[in-house]
């Protein structure tokens, strides 16, 4: 599909990754909108809107929607994991009648972490609520996009986005140079990483596709947390962080957001790379590039 001229809704468009990708689809041509739930000043069209309102309309078509929007697994309060996560797609999917194509973002948190390799075709497991609700969305989603003729893109998106935003930032990048970063129990989970650049590149080549598909978006190198901690720490120049029990951790930040960190999976990126040629194929390149920038932006 040419995205020149299409009209695009990115939900999450205010968020770490769904602000980028809008700026990146208007800087190719796209006509891009997005939802927000709060008026701001924005390069974008903007349509203030809550998907857990069950009247939401829009009053314009798109062509294409790409759904970003949703509350972590650092969200304790079940009712609004199902009402943003559940209800929201929806009450988005029935704003969006007419659309050639839906992208809806998932993560590999649904994914069996017996796998020894995940893939597009692993099997799926709901093993906490945050789990369970991600996948009878996804499910919704199949069932309706089918019946009506949307095409539907599953992009599953590995376990920690990085970049110069969001929780990595935050919580991750800011905690971790002021020594109040803490790893969750001994940190030798594997986990995958992917530069927010290469999570926003690929989904355009996924929409220019414009297929019905599954793709798993991760790097080449899936790697302990420590690890992956520790290189930020050591590149920081910083001390590498400690530990944490994993029973104060889940009282600090919910149990949901813990086990799902703890769990161990190494993902594979096989498919996408059919597609798209990814910046950076390591964690390594991706932070070498990155920690300059978040340490000059902290020094300003
Ligand atoms: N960041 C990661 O490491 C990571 C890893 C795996 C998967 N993912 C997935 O990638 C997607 C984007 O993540 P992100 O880190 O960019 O998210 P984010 O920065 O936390 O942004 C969340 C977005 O969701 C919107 N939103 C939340 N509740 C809403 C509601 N009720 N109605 C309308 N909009 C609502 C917010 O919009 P307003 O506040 O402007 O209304 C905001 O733009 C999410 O689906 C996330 O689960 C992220």
């Amino acid at each position: 599909m040419n995205l020149q001229n299409t009209r695009i809704l990115v939900t999450g468009g205010t968020g770490f990754i769904g602000s980028r990708l809008a700026q990146k689809l208007l800087d190719s041509g796209a006509n891009v909108t997005i939802l927000t739930r709060k008026i701001q000043n924005s390069p974008f069209k903007v349509i203030i809107g809550d998907l857990t309102n069950p009247n939401l309309q829009f009053d314009q078509k798109f062509d294409v929607v790409c759904h970003l929007a949703s509350v972590t697994p650092l969200e304790k309060n079940k009712k609004i994991l199902h009402s943003v996560n559940y209800d929201g797609v929806r009450n988005l999917f029935s704003a969006v009648s007419g659309a050639k194509l839906f992208v809806y973002i998932s993560g590999l948190a649904v994914f069996d972490s017996a796998c020894d390799l995940i893939t597009e075709e692993s099997l799926k497991k709901s093993d906490t609520e945050f789990v369970k609700i991600k996948i009878k969305a996804q499910e919704f989603l199949e069932e309706n996009c089918k019946k009506s003729g949307m095409n539907l893109v599953v992009a599953h998106l590995g376990d920690i986005v990085y970049g110069n935003g969001g929780f990595f930032k935050s919580i991750v990048f800011d905690r971790i140079k002021n020594g109040t970063f803490r790893i969750p129990g001994d940190g030798k989970y594997i986990k995958n990483f992917i530069h927010v650049d290469d999570v926003t590149d690929a989904l355009i080549a996924i929409m220019q596709k414009g297929e019905n598909d599954t793709y798993i978006l991760t790097d080449s190198v899936p790697v302990s947390f420590r690890e992956f901690v520790n290189f930020l720490a050591d590149n920081i120049g910083v001390k590498r962080p400690g530990t944490v029990p994993a029973s104060l951790a889940k009282l600090v930040l919910g149990s949901d957001a813990i086990n799902l960190l703890m769990r161990s999976t190494s993902a594979s990126n096989q498919k996408i790379r059919q597609i798209y040629d990814f910046k950076f194929t390591s964690y390594k390149e991706g932070l070498n590039n990155l920690i300059p920038i978040l340490k000059n932006e902290n020094e300003h």
